[in-house]
């Protein structure tokens, strides 16, 4: 009995001993809960620097976007191909969803040798070797005959843009391949695939191991929004909130970051507390200098680091009576795996004198006792030290949710944290001690990491998916070369058709002369009113033309046409007309002064003279009744009379085409063509009479107001009309009439714009499914909204708030779809107007048997003047179809009252001279 009694006090005494020499030897890695506190607090500051866009080409821990947005919801399903690299080992995987409507995954997998030659050598055969497996494997399981997507474990540190793209920032742990860094690993596999025929795979996802955790775990605990990894190398990502992360657009959601807390220290933040023993480690790694945090705390360095202790111990004759064995001078001698056992509960001791043993050494009781604490203190650093990150990483979770107290779940995986037997009771404690606000819960991912990445490859299939939907329908607006070549030819028929006397009343294009002859020449002169409607605005003017110098001034006032009076009684509307003449006279201080007037009446018009015009019919906004076939000037002057306060000379009837061509061709002689791309869109130009079958007499020019907005009413366009166009034209006030127009100017553009979203929203593409009040309004996307939103200066956020305005309660994604839909929809516009306009250049050309001809056009409109892209669009369009003519645009700036003011002087002069005949 004694003797044991002595044996016992004999052993505690010798192990206290050793304990204490141990503890005075390797004191610096042993950490207080005070330095715990601080390493905590240096960690968030290095998180704010990552996600930071300032700070983040500096910082330290780089704090990875991984456009995962969300946790798995139990909606996922499909079958995928997944393929695990970085980790210990190397698999691939099939793994298949949700069978049968049930929340159930199943997979089957196979494990791959990854040899240093292969992972340390040329980055393409790494490739090649991982395609290779995946070829076997699928060969394997004889899977070659399907086309499955496939998602990426790779647990690396990569830069994403995207889902399915990834820049290799640098390789850490075991891997060294050439000719990776700064490239995208996903086209290095898709390359490497390549090279099988047979197999037809597409890449959907790459996600870090931690990420792919973090989905695993989460797909049977909602909760769980954090991923760690203790393994081979150590890392962890989490959920941040959108608006806290600078890289990517958007603030709306979440998104998991890849922190590669590795890398924490890299920049010297951890100097005071890093030992001999992890400098030395360090420099004899593959990638010095780099992942400091890792290297204290990695599965893949903790048996180096108690090599690297018992070696230097050794040799200060504090263990094995000061002898070395060669083995103990052997990097890599002492393996995580010999640490695990060595810390063993029951059997450490044996198995520590075993291990020892093994490594040629001769280890006294007292030894064997000492190498097991040097261990523990190694292990429980480098748990200590993942407490402390994780204990950061919680903090904020808490307070971006700005909580009290956080309840949360953190998958683990990872070697070294499933294998040492003391790890994870120890890791718990620490977290639980320093974040004492948190309720964590640590789930083990039994499963690997592949189940979650196949969730995240899920959703970007189920995303691919409805990709090809949207892309569908924009593919609707995409005009070939050829189609533009066929409407130009169609609309160059049109012209022609809409000159000849036989065929001009029924033409589409109407082709009305306008009894204009000739540009103004510089002699005009006088004071002239002048009326500007069926714009975007209803504008009165005053024009003082001043003669030999080609001056021009200008006064106006812009009145508003209420929409009853735009559809009311054609009484009502010249009424409100002359009540803003009345207005604006007062305005002027020209009362009762009997002015000639220009009326600038941008609606079709059948004339027989300058001073007379019959409305047609009504286009765009307005349905007045009792004007169509009524001469407007007789109309206006009955409306003055029956005010009876003033009169007016109403010397012409000008549609804002020749206004426009008229205002510009004051400046430039060469301008023979007016065009507006505004709420409506026309052309007019100058042709010679003697193609004017119309009208008597052949000699000089006359312009043609062509109305080409009703181009198509024949149904000569009909197979490029979308059923969107078709849907718009039914809700429209003119169905049937002006299908060009409709397709190419901004008064219809918007409304096709909201059509589509409403389709695609149908089709569950957007907003949720829902289709608000809002979307369901007519006119809510007028041209300057679409000019806003198409604008490249803004980012996605602007366009997400202008969506919010219009009451379009949009996610980034959302305004991502509406700002391409916009796009595709003024881009046809554009070409469509583009090649109407090649097509009379042509003919111009042709007409005067020229080799290149030199034309100016004046245009004007509020989508010519504010889209971004229209008049780019539009011009390349006119170069493509028309390469022989020389075509200025030149910009109205005063719109088209001046023209339509210089008409009238010229009339007023032809006038005067019969008169005085
Ligand atoms: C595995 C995961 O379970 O754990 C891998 O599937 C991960 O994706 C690995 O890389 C990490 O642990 P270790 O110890 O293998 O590096
Ligand atoms: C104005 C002209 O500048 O542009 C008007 O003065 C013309 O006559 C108008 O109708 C066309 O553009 P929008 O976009 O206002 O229809
Ligand atoms: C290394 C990698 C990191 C990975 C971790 C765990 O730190 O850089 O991406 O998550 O190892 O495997
Ligand atoms: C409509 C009108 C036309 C006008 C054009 C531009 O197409 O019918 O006369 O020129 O809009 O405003």
């Amino acid at each position: 009995m004694f003797a044991v009694h002595l044996m016992a006090f004999y052993f505690s005494k010798l192990k206290e001993d050793q304990i204490k020499k141990v503890d005075r030897f390797l004191y610096h890695m042993r950490l207080s809960d005070d330095t715990l506190l601080d390493i905590m607090r240096r960690f968030r500051a290095e998180m704010e620097k990552g996600l930071a866009k300032d700070t983040n080409p500096t910082a330290a821990v780089k704090m990875l976007p991984t456009f995962v947005r969300a946790i798995p919801d139990g909606s996922e399903n499909g079958e995928f191909l997944s393929l695990d690299l970085g980790g210990s080992k190397f698999r691939v995987l099939k793994v298949q969803v949700a069978e049968e409507g049930k929340r159930h995954v199943q997979m089957e997998s196979q494990f791959y040798p990854t040899p240093n030659e292969i992972i340390r050598g040329n980055g393409t055969e790494l490739f090649e070797y991982v395609a290779d497996c995946l070829a076997d494997f699928m060969k394997t399981k004889d899977l070659k005959h399907k086309k499955l997507p496939l998602g990426l474990t790779f647990s690396f540190p990569c830069r994403q843009t995207k889902l399915e793209e990834g820049v290799l920032l640098s390789w850490t742990k075991k891997f060294k391949a050439r000719g990776v860094q700064d490239t995208d690993v996903v086209s290095h596999l898709t390359k490497a695939m390549r090279r099988h025929k047979d197999m037809d795979v597409d890449i959907l996802a790459l996600v870090n191991d931690t990420v792919g955790t973090m989905m695993t775990c989460a797909y049977d605990d909602p909760y769980c929004e954090v991923g760690v990894i203790i393994g081979t190398g150590s890392n962890a990502c989490y959920m941040e909130d959108m608006s806290n992360i600078d890289l990517v657009e958007g603030d709306e959601g979440r998104m998991c970051i890849n922190t590669e807390w590795g890398a924490f220290g890299d920049d010297g933040a951890l100097g005071d507390i890093r030992t001999e023993f992890d400098r030395e480690l360090d420099l004899g790694s593959l990638n010095p200098g780099k992942q400091l945090f890792e290297k204290m705390i990695s599965g893949l360095y903790l048996g180096e680091l108690v090599r690297l202790i018992l070696l230097k111990m050794a040799k200060a004759g504090l263990l094995f009576g000061g002898e070395k064995s060669s083995a103990l001078h052997t990097k890599g001698k002492i393996e995580t795996r010999h640490v695990a056992a060595m810390e063993k509960y029951k059997e450490g001791l044996a198995n520590t004198r075993e291990i020892l043993v093994d490594l040629g050494l001769e280890p006294s009781e007292a030894d064997c006792i000492a190498v097991q604490h040097v261990c523990t203190i190694v292990s429980f650093r480098s748990a200590n030290l993942c407490a402390a990150a994780l204990a950061a990483i919680l903090t904020r979770l808490r307070e971006n949710k700005k909580v009290e107290r956080l309840r949360t779940t953190v998958g683990m995986d990872g070697t070294l944290y499933k294998i040492h037997p003391q790890y994870p009771k120890r890791l718990h404690k620490v977290v639980r001690k320093l974040v004492p606000s948190c309720d964590v819960r640590f789930l083990l991912s039994e499963s690997g990491s592949t189940k979650g990445a196949a969730m995240v490859t899920a959703v970007a299939s189920r995303v691919q998916a409805q990709r090809k939907q949207i892309d569908r329908v924009l593919a609707l607006f995409q005009l070939t070369r050829e189609q533009l070549v066929d409407v130009q030819a169609k609309m160059r028929a049109e012209l022609e058709y809409g000159l000849k006397k036989k065929s001009h009343g029924l033409a589409t294009v109407r082709m009305l002369p306008t009894y204009v002859c000739g540009l103004p020449d510089g002699t005009e002169k006088g004071k002239f009113l002048a009326l500007d409607l069926g714009g975007t605005n209803f504008r009165v003017l005053l024009v003082k033309i001043r003669s030999g110098r080609r001056s021009v001034r200008m006064y106006n006032k812009i009145f508003a046409i209420p929409l009853e009076i735009m559809q009311g009684t054609g009484e009502e509307l010249f009424d409100h007309i002359v009540q803003c003449i009345a207005d604006f006279l007062d305005y002027m201080g020209l009362k009762g002064a009997s002015l000639p007037l220009g009326f600038t009446f941008s609606f079709p018009c059948r004339q027989m003279s300058i001073d007379k015009g019959t409305l047609i019919g009504w286009t765009k906004g307005f349905k007045a009744t009792d004007c169509e076939g009524e001469d407007v000037v007789d109309m206006l002057r009955e409306a003055i009379k029956r005010r009876n306060e003033f009169d007016l000379d109403i010397v012409a009837v000008v549609n804002d085409t020749v206004g426009t061509m008229m205002t510009c061709g004051y400046e430039d002689p060469n301008c023979e063509i007016g065009l507006i791309a505004g709420t409506g869109s026309n052309m007019c130009y100058m042709e010679d009479m003697r193609n004017i079958e119309m009208v008597e007499g052949g000699e000089g020019k006359m312009c043609i107001n062509t109305e080409w907005g009703g181009f198509g009413d024949n149904g000569c366009i009909d197979d490029i009309r979308t059923r969107y166009d078709t849907e718009v034209d039914e809700g429209s006030l003119n169905p049937g009439k002006q299908r060009y127009e409709k397709m190419t100017s901004g008064m219809y553009l918007g409304e096709i714009v909201r059509q589509i979203l409403i389709d695609l929203t149908k089709q569950g593409l957007l907003f949720r499914g829902q289709i608000s009040e809002r979307l369901r309004t007519r006119g809510i996307f007028e041209t300057k909204f679409l000019s806003q939103i198409e604008s490249d200066r803004l980012a996605l956020l602007q366009v997400r708030r202008i969506l919010q305005q219009l009451g379009l309660d949009s996610t980034c994604e959302d305004s991502i779809v509406v700002k391409e839909v916009c796009g595709a929809v003024s881009r046809r516009a554009a070409q469509l107007c583009g090649a109407g306009l090649a097509a009379i250049v042509e003919k111009r050309r042709e007409d005067q048997g020229l080799e290149h001809l030199r034309i100016t056009v004046g245009v004007d409109g509020t989508l010519y003047k504010l889209h971004p892209h229209f008049s780019r669009i539009l011009q390349e369009t006119v170069k493509k179809l028309a390469p022989r003519c020389d075509v200025t645009f030149m910009l109205s700036e005063d719109g088209s009252g001046k023209g339509a003011a210089l008409i009238t002087a010229v009339a007023k002069r032809l006038q005067q001279a019969q008169k005085e005949n």
